[in-house]
């Protein structure tokens, strides 16, 4: 595996982070992985993403149920259903009060984007929070192409939150093809001793 790195420069959103990448993607469809999402299925949650973009050709977004409280923290999208686990969205909208939501369905850290998503990004006005914002790159996207949100099978932590990041650790941890042994037998006596103490 080759890995470049490219630093952007100032932290002026996710939509610019993105476009500080695009010499190196040129023409061709893209994966984005917000590394604060951590996605566990049986078979990778890009993997499952890549598929269905060979299947339909199109960006496809992760998407999750969370609660209306919580869409303030999320894009969230309200499409047409095309199949049980797929929707071809007709609105996304960054970060919504709970009263404007156009749904509960909230986009979770994995992109497979049309390289068209550059030339929206950058024809686009600061967004919510002043910051360059990848989905209003995506809602411009949708005027010329279709794009997909994926429901993907398996769990989600967010790592962004201490408590999503903790539980990650436990987890994984747990079964951790090395480590998992020798931590389950280590967290099993921590949590003996506590309980005793
Ligand atoms: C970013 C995106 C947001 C997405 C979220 C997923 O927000 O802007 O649309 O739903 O990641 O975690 P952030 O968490 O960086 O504020």
């Amino acid at each position: 595996m080759q890995c470049v790195f490219v630093r952007q420069p100032a932290a002026l959103g996710l939509g610019h982070a993105i476009l500080c990448a695009e010499g190196l993607i040129g023409d061709e469809h893209f994966a984005v992985l917000l590394a604060d999402d951590l996605l566990v299925g049986a078979v990778p949650v890009t993997k499952q993403m890549v598929d269905v973009y060979r299947e339909h050709g199109c960006s496809v977004l992760a998407v999750q149920e969370v609660s209306i409280e919580q869409t303030r923290q999320y894009g969230v999208v309200k499409g047409q259903a095309v199949s049980d686990s797929l929707l071809s969205i007709e609105t996304i909208v960054e970060k919504p009060l709970p009263k404007d939501a156009p749904s509960n369905l909230a986009v979770t850290g994995r992109y497979i984007l049309s390289p068209n998503i550059f030339a929206c990004i950058r024809n686009q006005p600061r967004g919510a929070g002043g910051e360059i914002q990848l989905t209003d790159g995506i809602a411009g996207l949708l005027a010329t192409e279709q794009a997909l949100a994926y429901r993907y099978q398996g769990t989600r932590y967010d790592c962004g939150s201490k408590l999503g990041f903790l539980q990650a650790n436990v987890v994984l941890g747990e079964a951790h093809q090395d480590a998992g042994e020798d931590f389950r037998g280590w967290l099993a006596e921590h949590l003996a001793t506590r309980n005793r103490a």
